[in-house]
């Protein structure tokens, strides 16, 4: 005879607004959460390897314990000393944070049943094996079945996990696409692992809205969080500066690029804080062939704003716009912004993510955005960069082929101030 399954009260799911909510301590989590973590719940942080979900992973667990909630990190990814030595490097007590190892399931939920922490911190979640089932190791099946374990553990024990998830560069889910169905939220962390700049964005959450991103900047002490609003200028244009559009994963940030000219007659020094002093020497000596512009021995300086570390080699542009506007005085056109990859015979090139780009020109408050093209052939850009969101929103995408063409604002006024001169 079968048995009834145990049953209770049917209780109507509370308003996401009325959960309750434990802060992170970094805001940026919180608000991509919908309010903070929920206790009860299961949350994936997904990210290709390298991007810094370990070091999150950790920096929110050290928020936690400080504010007196107890916290057990289980990783089959790193051993108890690698995580002590990275809880180091961040300037981490790690002396309260209880560890254990996160590669058996059955052991894990068994942890998680006698500690009964507040947060149970898993990296990975493919790390984890189901030694007890049948499925095939690191297989779909497989992680999805610790998954269920892990979400019957939280709802049952009232535990909050949050666990770390592997995505592909292709941005194929390797198993967490599975995992999106079974968990409650999940928290997209990208970026490319070259450049410093990261972007967690919400993805599916059952408590709270879809679709917040939060900024930030990994750095020697570990991830801290950006302000968007702070990294562009939007009115008001001065010399010396160009907004450009850094992409970190599938979304895009202005930023602010700023240069300096000093001592026309150097010495030759370059010196930057924030963008890759390759890319500024390599942008400074194309244009000072190409358009002729007198910085070739002069003494050079950029920054990005707020430091923020940008590698992308599609912010050459506004590098380019930067130093040509530096040079001659001349503002760079009001509410423009730039990208594109400048090479070493002046030519633009295209680069990926285009639609983001735009997107992030928007957000900054631009209105004009020069970028890789065929100007003779108007609004045709090459195959896969075709910015068709452009009018939509209300940005007018001006196409360059070179940055001659690009900088047009202001190489020219040098131009007719010389054959006047
Ligand atoms: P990590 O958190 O290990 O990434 P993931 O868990 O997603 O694989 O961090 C990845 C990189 O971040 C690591 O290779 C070095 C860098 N990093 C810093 O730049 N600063 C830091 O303070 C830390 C901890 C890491
Ligand atoms: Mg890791």
């Amino acid at each position: 005879m079968a048995v009834p399954a145990a049953t209770s009260q049917l209780r109507l799911e509370t308003d996401a607004a009325d959960m309750p909510r434990i802060h992170t301590g970094i805001a940026g989590v919180d608000r991509v959460l919908g309010g903070g973590l929920v206790p009860a719940s299961v949350s994936l942080l997904a990210g290709e390897p390298g991007i810094g979900k370990s070091t999150l992973l950790l920096q929110v667990i050290a928020n936690l314990t400080a504010q007196g909630h107890q916290c057990l990190l289980v990783s089959g990814e790193e051993s108890r000393s690698q995580v002590a030595s990275r809880a180091r490097r961040l300037g981490i007590d790690s002396s309260r944070i209880r560890f254990g190892p996160g590669r058996d399931l059955a052991s894990v939920v068994e942890a998680g049943r006698a500690e009964h922490p507040f947060l149970l911190a898993v990296d990975s979640i493919q790390t984890i094996r189901d030694s007890g089932g049948s499925q095939i190791p690191g297989g779909t099946a497989q992680v999805r079945a610790c998954a269920d374990a892990l979400l019957g553990l939280a709802k049952s024990e009232g535990i909050a996990v949050l666990a770390t998830g592997h995505v592909t560069k292709e941005g194929d889910l390797a198993g967490p696409r599975t995992l999106e169905h079974v968990v409650d939220v999940v928290l997209c962390f990208e970026g490319d692992p070259g450049s410093g700049l990261r972007a967690l964005a919400g993805g599916k959450n059952r408590f709270g809205p879809e679709g917040e991103t939060a900024w930030f900047e990994m750095g020697p002490g570990g991830l801290g969080e950006i302000d968007p609003t702070r990294l562009f200028v939007s009115d008001d244009p001065h010399a010396g500066a160009a907004t450009g559009l850094p992409r970190a994963g599938r979304r895009a940030l202005g930023v602010e690029i700023q240069a300096l000219v000093g001592n026309p007659e150097g010495p030759a020094r370059r010196q930057t804080t924030g963008i890759d002093p390759r890319r500024f020497s390599l942008v400074a000596a194309v244009l000072a062939t190409t358009i002729g512009l007198g910085i070739g021995r002069a003494e050079l300086y950029g920054a990005s704003s707020a430091g923020v570390r940008v590698d992308d080699p599609a912010c050459d542009l506004a590098i380019a716009a930067a130093l040509a506007s530096a040079a001659t005085g001349i503002p760079p056109p009001r509410g423009a912004a730039f990208f594109g990859e400048v090479a070493l015979t002046g030519q633009i090139r295209p680069t990926p993510a285009v639609e983001s780009r735009l997107a992030a020109a928007r957000a900054a408050g631009c209105r004009t955005v020069f970028g890789p093209g065929d100007p003779g052939r108007g609004d045709l850009v090459p195959e896969g960069s075709r910015p068709q969101d452009a009018s939509k929103n209300n940005l007018r995408f001006v196409p360059v082929r070179s940055v001659a063409q690009a900088l047009e604002w202001a190489h020219k006024p040098v131009e007719s101030r010389r054959s006047k001169g």
